[in-house]
């Protein structure tokens, strides 16, 4: 709970902390900057995790001035705003944490940017009528149709790392970058030879939506969005003149054959999709390796067993999650973990920390793949915005670490990652933590 003498006296106006004030989430200027809560730094993922288990102990629902967003770290009070969704709505989820300055604003309104998120900001019913139509498309056939291919494509990407005589790697360019880029824009049906061009996009959505750009940093990043915007409008035309076996067309025929989802909300889905399909999956293999590779044992047990990595998977998901935190908004007064929230506040659920309160994961703070409840772990969210591609991640982490076993079981971790990972970098950002490179090597 927020105690009133964890906070101090900053000047009128000034943050304490450098930030703006530009908060999208609850712009209670009235609320007296705070104390530095107990390390915790909203933008910063190198090693948020002993901030996470100073929160959950001393301030588990704190209003953090910086952002203008209750900040909420224990596993019970983050399922429950997750499970009750007519009280707490996901339509701040893709919100800029920073408001956007005015140059971005008009590049945006002259590029005809109108996207909307797909679902994840959707409130019911809308949100229930476009997810039942997307889960018809987006069905465990249409991309286990597709694993060949994966498999085929990691192979070949781990049998040229093995193959190099200096013995050094690096995960994430070479092997968890390109995989999921390629798999979802495949069963998109958007053009494969364009990987570098959507992540370009997809750093640009995520810096400009959960990142903390000046005003003159989101400029080139409104650029992107309105290319990327128009590229999926162009694949839902595309699909109408030229039909296609692939998951926009998949979409098309169902609004033709009556399904309820207009052609905007089609191409909102894909802008949704053609990030969330791949960012995520990018940092869920890398973490695979840097955590397991950081903690060589239990690599060993999966070399040793392969049948131990889906189980494996998910105690990465849990002790390392992609995204640590998503927000929600209270549609009403309403209490959690006994403190009072209004009407419009906003909500920053700290999954990342959750995945480790002592409460629900026994030695939470340790990495172990045995555990026998890993898989209750919020990293995909929690109710009706459950992750819809939550199955095709772990199938991809799952073949990349079944073959990288078998290709390169001496794998560890180069010392330039430092002791246990611990010189690895992330990117700054409020919701997505991402290492920027696993530096490898592997015994003769
Ligand atoms: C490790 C990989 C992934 C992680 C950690 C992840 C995480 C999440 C989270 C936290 C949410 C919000 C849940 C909530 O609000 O309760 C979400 C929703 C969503 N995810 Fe994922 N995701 C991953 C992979 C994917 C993939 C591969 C796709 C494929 C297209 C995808 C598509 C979506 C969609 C469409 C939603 C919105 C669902 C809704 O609002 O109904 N995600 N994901």
């Amino acid at each position: 709970m927020t105690t009133e003498s964890t906070r101090t006296a900053a000047p009128a106006g000034e943050c304490p902390f450098g930030y703006g004030g530009q908060g999208a989430g609850n712009a209670d200027a009235g609320a007296a900057p705070t104390a530095d809560h107990h390390g915790y730094q909203p933008f910063q993922m190198k090693d948020p995790f002993p901030s996470y288990a100073a929160l959950r102990a001393e301030e588990p629902v704190m209003f953090d001035e910086r952002i203008g967003y209750w900040v909420v770290s224990r596993y019970d009070d983050i399922k429950a705003v997750f499970d009750d969704w007519e009280t707490f709505s996901s339509e701040n989820a893709q919100a800029p944490v920073r408001e956007r300055g005015p140059q971005a604003t008009q590049i945006m309104k002259d590029g005809g940017f109108t996207a909307y998120s797909g679902l994840s900001a959707r409130v019911p019913p809308e949100h229930t009528r476009i997810r039942a139509i997307a889960q018809k498309a987006f069905t465990p056939r249409r991309y286990k149709a597709l694993e060949p291919d994966i498999r085929a494509n990691v192979v070949s990407r781990l049998e040229a790392v093995a193959a190099r005589a200096d013995r050094t790697g690096e995960m994430v360019k070479d092997l968890a970058y390109e995989i999921p880029t390629i798999t979802i824009l495949t069963l998109i049906g958007a053009d494969v030879t364009k990987i570098d061009t959507y992540k370009r996009w997809s750093d640009s959505r995520a810096a400009m939506t959960w990142g903390d750009l000046s005003d003159e940093e989101q400029v080139p990043h409104a650029h992107n969005l309105v290319e990327y915007w128009q590229e999926c409008q162009r694949l839902v035309a595309e699909a109408h003149a030229n039909g296609g076996d692939n998951l926009t067309a998949d979409l098309v025929r169902a609004q033709q054959e009556g399904g309820e989802i207009s052609d905007h909300e089609i191409a909102s889905l894909l802008y949704s999709m053609l990030f969330a399909g791949h960012e995520t999956t990018t940092t869920l293999i890398s973490n695979c390796f840097r955590v397991l590779l950081a903690h060589r044992d239990q690599w060993e047990a999966l070399v040793e067993d392969p049948k131990k990595i889906p189980a494996a998977i998910d105690e990465v998901l849990r002790y390392s999650g992609s995204i640590v935190g998503w927000r929600r908004k209270a549609l009403a007064d309403a209490e959690v973990g006994g403190v009072q929230v209004k009407k419009g506040d906003g909500l920053l659920l700290l999954m990342g920390s959750a995945n480790r309160d002592e409460s629900r994961f026994e030695h939470g703070e340790d990495f172990d793949i045995t555990r026998s409840n890993a898989r209750e772990h919020l990293s995909f969210g929690f109710g009706i915005h459950y992750c819809l591609g939550n199955m095709l991640a772990k199938l991809q982490a799952k073949i990349c670490l079944e073959e990288a076993v078998k290709l390169l079981p001496g794998l560890r971790l180069d010392d330039s990652a430092g002791a246990a990972g611990s010189d690895i970098e992330f990117r700054e950002n409020l919701s997505f933590r991402v290492p920027v490179a696993v530096p490898v090597t592997w015994d003769a």
